[in-house]
C-alpha cells in the first residue's frame, strides 16, 4: 500500500511578509490529516523560513531544483548539501517550466535527480508531454523517453528512493487538468515500464499527478489506482485548498 503525498509548488511566489500565513495555516490543517503526507516546495530564499515554520510538524519543506554539482564555480546554483543543511526533505527536478525555459535535456535531469539522493534529499522528477505531442500520439514516447534516462542513471535500487510526477504541461496552470482516464493511463503505462526493470520498486514507487489539482477535482484523481498523491501548483498557495486536496487525499 503506497501513501499519498500532497506536495505544493509554489513555484516564484510568496513573500517574507505574506509567507507565515500560509505556513501556520498548513501546518495547523496538515495535523488533522495524519494519513496524508504533505510538503512544499518554496523558493530558495524562503527555505529557512519554511524550516522554521514547519520544524516539528507533519508537512516537509524543500526546493525545485537542484544542481547536479557537487560545489565549486557554478554562480547561481544550489547545491544538495545546502538543501540538506537546510533540512530539505525533497526537491523537484525536471519540471517542465526548468526543461523548457533552461533547456534541461532528460540527461541532465536524470544527474540531478542522482545528485539530490546522493546528497539524501528525494527527488521528485517530473514527466510530461506538450499539447502538441499529445495531438500527434507521441504521450507514451515521450515520458518513456524522460523516465528512461532517470532509470538508467539510478538503477531500480536509486529509483525506489524517488518520487515520480506525471505533470502534462497542458495542464498546467490551464485550469484544465487531465481526465481521470487520462491520468491513469499514463500512470498505469510508467508504472509499467519500470516493473520491466523491477517489480517490486514498480509497486512501492510513490507516482503523483500535476495540473491544475483543485479540491473539486481531487477526489477522482486520487482514488485512481496508479496516482498517488498530487503536485499542486497554483492551489498550494491558498491554505484552504491546499488542504482540501489533503483532504480528497485522505478519503479517496
Ligand atoms: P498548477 O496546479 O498551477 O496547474 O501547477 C502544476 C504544477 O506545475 C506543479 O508543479
Amino acid at each position: 500500500m503506497r501513501n499519498k503525498l500532497i506536495a505544493g509548488n509554489w513555484k516564484m511566489q510568496g513573500s517574507l511578509a505574506g509567507n507565515p500565513v500560509l505556513l501556520n495555516a498548513v501546518a495547523t490543517g496538515v495535523a488533522t490529516l495524519p494519513a496524508v503526507s504533505f510538503a512544499v516546495l518554496v523558493p530558495f530564499p524562503y527555505l529557512v523560513q519554511a524550516r522554521d515554520y514547519l520544524s516539528g510538524t507533519s508537512c516537509a519543506w524543500g526546493a525545485q531544483d537542484v544542481s547536479e554539482e557537487n560545489s565549486g564555480a557554478y554562480t547561481g546554483e544550489v547545491a544538495v548539501s545546502m538543501l540538506s543543511d537546510l533540512g530539505c526533505r525533497y526537491v523537484i527536478v525536471g519540471h517542465s517550466e526548468r526543461r523548457a525555459r533552461h533547456g534541461e535535456s532528460d540527461e541532465r535531469v536524470a544527474a540531478k535527480a542522482w545528485r539530490a539522493l546522493e546528497g539524501g534529499v528525494t527527488p521528485i522528477v517530473c514527466v510530461g508531454e506538450t499539447l502538441s505531442e499529445r495531438e500527434t500520439g507521441q504521450t507514451l514516447a515521450v515520458v518513456y523517453r524522460q523516465l528512461d534516462a532517470v532509470m538508467q542513471r539510478l538503477g531500480p535500487g536509486l529509483l525506489a528512493k524517488t518520487v515520480l510526477a506525471y505533470e502534462p504541461v497542458w495542464a498546467i496552470g490551464t485550469g484544465r487538468s487531465a481526465t481521470p482516464e487520462q491520468a491513469q493511463e499514463v500512470h498505469a503505462a510508467l508504472r509499467a515500464r519500470v516493473a520491466q526493470a523491477d517489480a517490486i520498486v514498480s509497486s512501492g514507487l510513490q507516482i503523483l499527478y500535476g495540473g491544475s489539482v483543485k479540491p473539486g477535482n481531487a477526489i477522482e484523481l486520487m482514488r485512481l489506482p496508479d496516482v498517488d498523491g498530487a503536485l499542486v501548483g497554483g492551489a498550494s498557495l491558498v491554505a484552504g485548498d491546499f488542504l482540501g486536496i489533503g483532504q480528497a487525499a485522505a478519503s479517496a
